[in-house]
C-alpha cells in the first residue's frame, strides 16, 4: 500500500482512523480498563522515563495521540515537552493539554519528517506508533536524526502473537481483512533489530495484561473503531457468537495482550 501523501509515512489505513478524528483512539483506550494488570500501560511507560528525565530535559513524543501519557510522568524540575502527530485532530487536542512543570509545544508532522535540527532532544518517545507507519525503519533513523548523542529513546512493539490472537485478530476473524496496524512491518520480533542499527545498549522491557471483558459491548464497540467502522448485521452476529459462547462458558471474554517497551541510547 502506498503512502497517501509523498514522503509521508503514515498508512492510508492510520490517515483514516486518526486524520480528522481522536475518537477511535479514545474508544480503544477504554477497553483497557479491564485490563488484569493492575499497572496501567501508561504507567509502566513512565516508570522507565521518569529516572532519565534529569534536569530540564528537551523531549520529543512522536505519535503522541492525545497525549494520555503525560498525565503518567511527574516532572519535579521544568521541561520542554514537544508533543507531534500527524493528525491535526489530535494536535487540536494536544493544545489543551497541561503537564505541571512541562512546557508544552505542539507540532504537527509526520513521523519520518520531524522538523527539527540534529540534536535538538534528550529524550524521544514513540509509543503504538510504528506499527501504523508505512517503513518503521525510515521513522527509526528520523528519530536517531533529532536526538543528541547519549540521549534516550522508547518505543513500544506487540508481539506477533498479540497482533493475530487479540482484537485486531477478532476482527480478522469476522471477515476484516484490514487491521488498524500494519504489524507485519513492526512487532517484537524486529523492533530490537530496527533499534540496534541506530542506537547501543538497546533492551526490551516486557508488560503482560490480558483483558478479561465480562460484556459483550465494550468487545463490539472496540471492533467499531476498527477500519470497517460500524459493524453489518452479519458481522455483528458472528463477533457476538465468538465473544458471547466465550463470556457464557468463562464469564469473560479473555485477550491475550503483551506489548514490549524498547529502550535505546543514541551513538
Ligand atoms: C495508536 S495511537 C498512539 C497514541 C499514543 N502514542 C499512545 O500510545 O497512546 C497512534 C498515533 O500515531 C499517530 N500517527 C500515525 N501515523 C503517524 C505518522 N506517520 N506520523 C505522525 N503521527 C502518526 C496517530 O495520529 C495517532 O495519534
Amino acid at each position: 500500500m502506498n503512502p497517501p501523501n509523498p514522503g509521508n509515512s503514515a498508512s492510508t489505513i492510520a490517515e483514516a482512523q486518526y486524520q480528522n478524528t481522536t475518537k477511535n483512539l479514545e474508544r480503544r483506550i477504554a477497553i483497557y480498563k479491564y485490563s488484569t494488570n493492575p499497572q496501567s500501560w501508561l504507567s509502566f511507560v513512565a516508570s522507565h522515563i521518569s529516572p532519565v528525565l534529569g534536569t530540564s530535559p528537551k523531549i520529543l513524543d512522536v505519535g503522541a495521540g492525545t497525549g494520555e501519557l503525560w498525565k503518567n510522568v511527574s516532572f519535579t524540575s521544568s521541561a520542554d515537552l514537544t508533543l507531534a502527530d500527524f493528525s491535526s485532530a489530535m494536535c487540536s487536542k494536544l493544545q489543551d493539554l497541561e503537564v505541571p512543570n512541562a512546557h508544552v509545544n505542539v507540532v504537527q508532522c509526520d513521523a519520518a519528517k520531524i522538523p527539527f535540527e540534529d540534536g535538538s532532544f534528550d529524550i524521544l518517545v514513540a509509543t503504538n506508533l510504528l506499527h501504523h507507519v508505512e517503513s518503521p525503519p525510515a521513522c527509526i533513523a528520523e528519530f536517531a536524526r533529532v536526538l543528541k548523542p547519549g540521549a534516550s529513546v522508547f518505543i513500544s512493539a506487540t508481539s506477533r502473537d498479540s497482533s493475530v490472537n487479540g482484537l485486531y485478530g477478532l476482527s480478522r476473524k469476522i471477515g476484516r481483512t484490514q487491521s488498524a496496524g500494519t504489524f507485519s512491518k513492526h512487532t517484537t520480533e524486529s523492533a530490537v533489530e530496527e533499534m540496534e542499527r541506530y542506537f547501543r545498549g538497546v533492551r526490551k522491557e516486557s508488560y503482560a495484561a490480558s483483558l478479561e471483558v465480562p460484556g459483550l459491548e465494550p468487545v463490539l464497540d472496540y471492533l467499531e473503531t476498527l477500519p470497517g467502522g460500524v459493524l453489518t448485521e452479519e458481522e455483528r452476529k458472528l463477533a457476538t457468537d465468538i465473544v458471547g459462547k466465550e463470556i457464557a462458558e468463562n464469564g469473560s471474554f479473555t485477550v491475550h495482550n503483551s506489548s514490549d517497551l524498547v529502550i535505546g541510547i543514541n551513538s
